[in-house]
């Protein structure tokens, strides 16, 4: 069925786990973020990015994903990720999302508030919810490249005046996380103590962006069949689990899921050089993906919470 975020995150914030948001652009990849969900009772959240919509087209991507979460087995959020513009919000909220972020992160807080409350007012009348972001991750999301040196952990402080004073459903905050497959030169840590500060004054569901395991049997796995992901290096799960417990509740995941497609495809032709079939090769990259949701699922506390 699908849902908006406040059917699914207040509970997982309550009850102590994290929705899952999965960044698709395609059939097969939403195809496996379903099944794995649907095969794990966990709800979950489908997110499209600007650079998403425009590769495969607003009113392809929403309708195809609506029709599968209208009959999916388990609750089903389509979100729009990293909305830069209030204009981009409402002709996805125009195209039936339930849900948009609307980051202004990268502006001033009295320009990011104001922004994000313009989004959220416009968003009610739909019933539809809205994510914000204070804090800047390193990285790159969309054109955006956000060097390390620039990134700024969320300030305890100002998220309680952030949310209180825009009206969001959920506040992605920066504890140390990055997106992109290279996350740690050394050895990998999120600043939890910020996380519990923000959480201790804040009651809305917190996110976590920039959140991939990037695994080394995954890694592996592209790297035995041509590929050259040397250096990778993502969030361990025990820091997932810490973040969980402290008060995290919808994570995202894009990176992990590229690197099981580019595994699946990179093996099965590898295995299968005489095979030209699109849906053969795309299939394999499909089943690969179902493994790689299935394990962020259980490492967010996911399983098992839709009756
Ligand atoms: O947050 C960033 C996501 O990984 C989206 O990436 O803009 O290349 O689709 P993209
Ligand atoms: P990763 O690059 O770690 O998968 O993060 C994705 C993300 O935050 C999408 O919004
Ligand atoms: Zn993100």
């Amino acid at each position: 069925m699908l849902v908006n975020l406040n059917s699914i995150l207040p509970n997982a914030r309550k009850k102590g786990y994290a929705v899952g948001a999965f960044n698709t652009s395609n059939l097969e990849i939403t195809q496996a973020i379903i099944k794995a969900a649907e095969t794990l009772k966990s709800p979950v959240i489908i997110a499209t990015s600007e650079k998403a919509i425009k590769y495969a087209g607003i009113e392809n991507i929403s309708r195809m994903i609506i029709s599968m979460a209208e009959r999916a087995r388990v609750p089903v959020a389509l979100h729009l990720d990293h909305g830069k513009s209030f204009e981009l919000c409402r002709e996805c909220i125009r195209h039936g999302y339930t849900s948009v972020m609307i980051d202004a992160s990268h502006l001033s807080f009295i320009d990011n508030v104001r922004l994000t409350r313009k989004v959220v007012r416009y968003a009610r009348k739909f019933k539809v919810t809205v994510e914000a972001e204070i804090g800047r991750l390193a990285g790159i999301e969309d054109d955006l490249k956000v060097k390390k040196t620039e990134a700024i952990y969320t300030d305890p402080k100002e998220a309680r005046h952030f949310a209180e004073d825009s009206g969001c459903d959920a506040l992605a905050i920066a504890i140390g996380t990055s997106h992109g497959a290279y996350k740690f030169k050394g050895t990998p840590m999120l600043r939890i103590d910020i996380l519990k500060e923000i959480a201790k004054k804040i009651t809305i569901p917190l996110v976590l962006h920039g959140a991939s395991g990037v695994k080394i049997k995954w890694i592996n796995r592209v790297n035995k069949y041509g590929g050259t992901l040397a250096h990778a290096k993502g969030i361990p799960d025990r820091l997932i689990r810490e973040a969980v417990a402290n008060g995290i509740a919808k994570i995202n995941t894009d990176t992990d899921l590229r690197i099981g497609f580019t595994a699946g495809i990179r093996e099965y032709l590898a295995k299968n050089p005489s095979v030209f079939d699109p849906r053969k090769i795309l299939t394999s990259a499909h089943d690969l993906i179902v493994e790689v949701v299935k394990d962020r699922i259980r490492v967010f506390g996911a399983e098992n919470r839709v009756c």
